[in-house]
């Protein structure tokens, strides 16, 4: 399964192509909407999330509410471009570029891309680097989503961490269940104080990072492959989770912090239990051990940068004229830690469904589950 977005922040619209999804899956655009709606909630988002209000169109790869086995291309409008559509459309015009920003603003793609594709005007990038393009990510994972609940593969995730304001215990599944989508912390103290150190961040002009954790269940044992470093299924989730704009740090299980101890406070024994087969007493591993899941929960927290558009810019230099000044505003979030919890579901999804569909192969539906299922039987009479 394979998919590529396309679309500026401004642009007409987003869209992306979802290959390799099997025929006569279930979908609706509700299932997408769905999750395109969780992505905008937040506390600590901008003004363009009361713009927006994302709703997808299916525009191939579906019929009468079921997946077709071809591409599937979903799209979804930027309601915001009717304001824009002089300064984004297509047709070359005369005059200098307008809504142009100069002053790249640090920890943003502009200055790199501006030198890498060697334009004058940083938008010509930020359009493009914008977070926007996660909204396209969040419709595919939906289409893979259903794919694996269809399979009894479950999503959920929550914030563990907002700025200094942490959750000191490790979350479970059940702690990821029933939160608020606008501060999906689950400990109410550490929501609170989360909810209070957002609002200090935009009096102050300043913006948070934080940590999400996403957990998938359900999971049978070997997806990805020990036999290739491109098969081992912790680095294809290390690297759609890292994808996330912002993400600088991704962990899977209790890696950071089995890194500091021994040997024998790191693994997980392993249990044999009639009827239930192999298993864990605990999950330090995250789910994953060679590259290759071990029938337990997958876990993957990514640590997220603060946001780098300041209120109060940092100094920065003129891509023209080279003359010192503040790095330019764009109208931004203070803090997008709870919709990069839907994003990490959405890759965690599209990742996994990947990975399952590698190994279960099938063009239908009915085809990939009856093969997952002899694989289950397969693993319960080893
Ligand atoms: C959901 C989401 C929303 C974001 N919104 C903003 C924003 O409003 N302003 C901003 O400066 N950065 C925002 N970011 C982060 C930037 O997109 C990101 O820092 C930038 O593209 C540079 O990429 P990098 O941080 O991965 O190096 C957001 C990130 C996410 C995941």
């Amino acid at each position: 399964m394979r998919y590529l977005t396309a679309g500026e922040s401004h642009g007409p619209a987003l869209t992306v192509i979802l290959e390799g999804c099997p025929a006569g899956l279930p979908i609706s655009p509700d299932d997408v909407n769905l999750q395109l709606a969780r992505r905008q909630k937040g506390f600590g988002r901008g003004a363009r999330q009361r713009i927006e209000r994302d709703q997808v169109e299916i525009l191939s790869g579906v019929r009468r509410g079921e997946t077709l086995g071809g591409p599937i291309t979903l799209l979804i409008r930027n309601r915001d471009h009717q304001a824009w559509s002089e300064t984004m459309g297509v047709e070359s015009r005369e005059g200098g570029p307008d809504r142009a920003i100069t002053f790249p603003r640090p920890g943003h793609a502009d200055l790199p891309g501006a030198l890498k594709y060697a334009r004058r005007d940083a938008r010509d990038i930020l359009e493009r680097a914008s977070a926007r393009e996660t909204a396209a990510r969040v419709a595919a994972g939906a289409v893979a989503r259903k794919l694996l609940e269809a399979a009894g593969i479950r999503l959920a995730s929550c914030v563990l961490a907002i700025g200094p304001v942490k959750v000191e215990r490790k979350a479970t599944w059940e702690d990821c269940q029933g939160l608020d989508g606008d501060m999906p912390i689950p400990d109410e103290e550490a929501r609170e104080r989360a909810m209070m150190a957002i609002q200090g961040a935009r009096d102050a002009g300043d913006t948070l990072g934080g940590v999400i954790l996403v957990i998938a269940s359900g999971i049978p044992p070997g997806l990805g492959s020990h036999v290739q470093w491109d098969r081992r299924l912790d680095a294809r989730l290390a690297a759609q989770f890292m994808s996330i704009p912002s993400a600088k740090a991704v962990e899977i299980g209790d890696g950071v912090a089995v890194s500091a101890g021994s040997g024998s406070a790191a693994h997980d024994a392993i249990l044999h239990t009639p009827g239930r087969g192999f298993h864990h007493p605990t999950n330090r591993a995250g789910g994953i051990e060679g590259g290759m899941t071990n029938g337990e929960e997958v876990r993957v927290s990514t640590y997220l940068k603060p946001i780098s558009t300041l209120m109060r810019p940092l100094q920065s230099a003129d891509l023209l004229t080279k003359a010192s000044g503040k790095a330019q505003i764009e109208r931004s979030d203070v803090c997008a830690v709870p919709a990069a919890a839907v994003i990490g579901e959405a890759v965690m999804a599209l990742c996994l469904a990947d990975a399952f569909q590698e190994k279960f192969g099938g063009d239908s539906l009915r085809e990939l589950l009856r093969n997952a299922e002899a694989y289950r039987q397969q693993v319960m009479e080893y």
